[in-house]
């Protein structure tokens, strides 16, 4: 047997996940590899999945998306990936376990100078915000005068926004909703504004922050009334671009605003994933993993636990004060 993160009921992941023995994989697959998983992220994001899906009565679902290991075995028609290499992958349902089959084309190299616990998070999160400067360089403003305004700007996608932003001289201003965060992003990033949304007059702030420059992105995880302020703040043409519901609020969009050109998308990895081509996927992997080793303060861990804590872990996500992702070594 071997261990994985299962779940058979709705409700809160910290009650609801639990680690369960379960059969071995059997040998991988032509296209396949087998991997001994040695640590993977808990995001926000997956909490949300197992909340909003939970299996049908009677059922049984395993958990996760991303993680990273050692390969143990490959298919026989695997070429370039070798028993011992170092991978970590996206989005294999029932990633959290010991031991996995994956597509090997699933499959990133990491660089060795990267530990498991960064290695675990290289794709999921570094590879949204490369979309989301995607995206926001649309407008033909951005690289030029144009600014991104990131909200939600302390949470692990928002600091690699904006550490590509600053990597490709792109202005950006930060938005959080505290004051102790915008006095670790100021620490972090002194040379980038950040304005917090717990003081009055912010959206005021925000626009005297770009210094004239004119807002024509805005990449928001949050929605609800700061995402309907924001979006106040666009030039025309500008884009509101959400990527996550931290509120769990809609967005109302301002009719003058919208008249002005600007509008609203939205954008996710699991688009990604199933429109663009395994060339392109290939090459943003390598664009994030260049990313994530120039920068790979930012991916270290809020907290690391063993497997047998994965309740303790699993309530630390949504805690207060944790700064990056939370990690599971296995
Ligand atoms: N669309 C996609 O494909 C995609 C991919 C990856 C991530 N995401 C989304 O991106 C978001 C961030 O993920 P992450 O892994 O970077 O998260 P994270 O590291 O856990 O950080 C979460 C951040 O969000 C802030 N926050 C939480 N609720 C908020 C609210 N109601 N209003 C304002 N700020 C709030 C927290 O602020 P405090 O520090 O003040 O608590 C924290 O800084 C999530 O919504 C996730 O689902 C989307």
């Amino acid at each position: 047997m071997t261990l994985a993160v299962t779940y058979s009921r709705a409700g809160d992941p910290a009650d609801t996940l639990e680690v369960s023995d379960v059969d071995p994989p059997p040998p991988p697959g032509r296209g396949d590899i087998q991997v001994q998983v040695s640590a993977f992220p808990i995001h926000p994001g997956d909490l949300f999945t197992i909340s909003a899906a939970p299996p049908g009565s009677g059922e049984t679902s395993r958990a996760g998306l991303e993680a990273s290991g050692t390969v143990r075995d490959v298919g026989a028609a695997v070429t370039g990936i070798v028993a011992g290499t170092r991978v970590t992958f996206f989005p294999p349902p029932g990633s959290w376990a010991q031991v996995v089959n994956i597509p090997a084309d699933l499959a990133v190299t990491v660089p060795d100078e990267l530990s498991d616990e960064v290695a675990a998070q290289l794709v999921c999160n570094p590879v949204t915000a490369l979309l989301l400067h995607r995206a926001a360089r649309q407008h033909f403003s951005i690289g030029f005068d144009g600014l991104i305004v990131n909200n939600a700007a302390a949470s692990s996608v928002g600091r690699l926004v904006t550490a590509y932003a600053q990597d490709h001289h792109i202005a950006s201003v930060n938005v959080v909703r505290s004051a102790e965060r915008a006095r670790q992003l100021s620490r972090e990033t002194p040379e980038v504004p950040v304005v917090s949304t717990d003081t009055s007059g912010w959206p005021e702030k925000v626009r005297e922050a770009a210094h004239g420059r004119p807002i024509t992105a805005i990449v928001d995880p949050v929605g609800g009334q700061i995402a309907s302020d924001l979006f106040a703040l666009l030039a025309p043409e500008g884009t509101l671009i959400t990527y996550g519901q931290l509120s769990g609020e809609s967005v109302s969009l301002d009719p003058a605003v919208l008249m002005s050109g600007s509008g609203q998308r939205g954008l996710t990895i699991g688009r990604w994933l199933s429109a663009t081509s395994p060339e392109q996927r290939a090459s943003d992997a390598a664009t994030a993993v260049d990313l994530v080793l120039a920068h790979q303060h930012l991916l270290e861990p809020a907290a690391v636990y063993p497997l047998k804590e994965l309740t303790t872990a699993v309530q630390r996500v949504s805690a207060p004060a944790k700064v990056g992702t939370v990690v599971i070594r296995i």
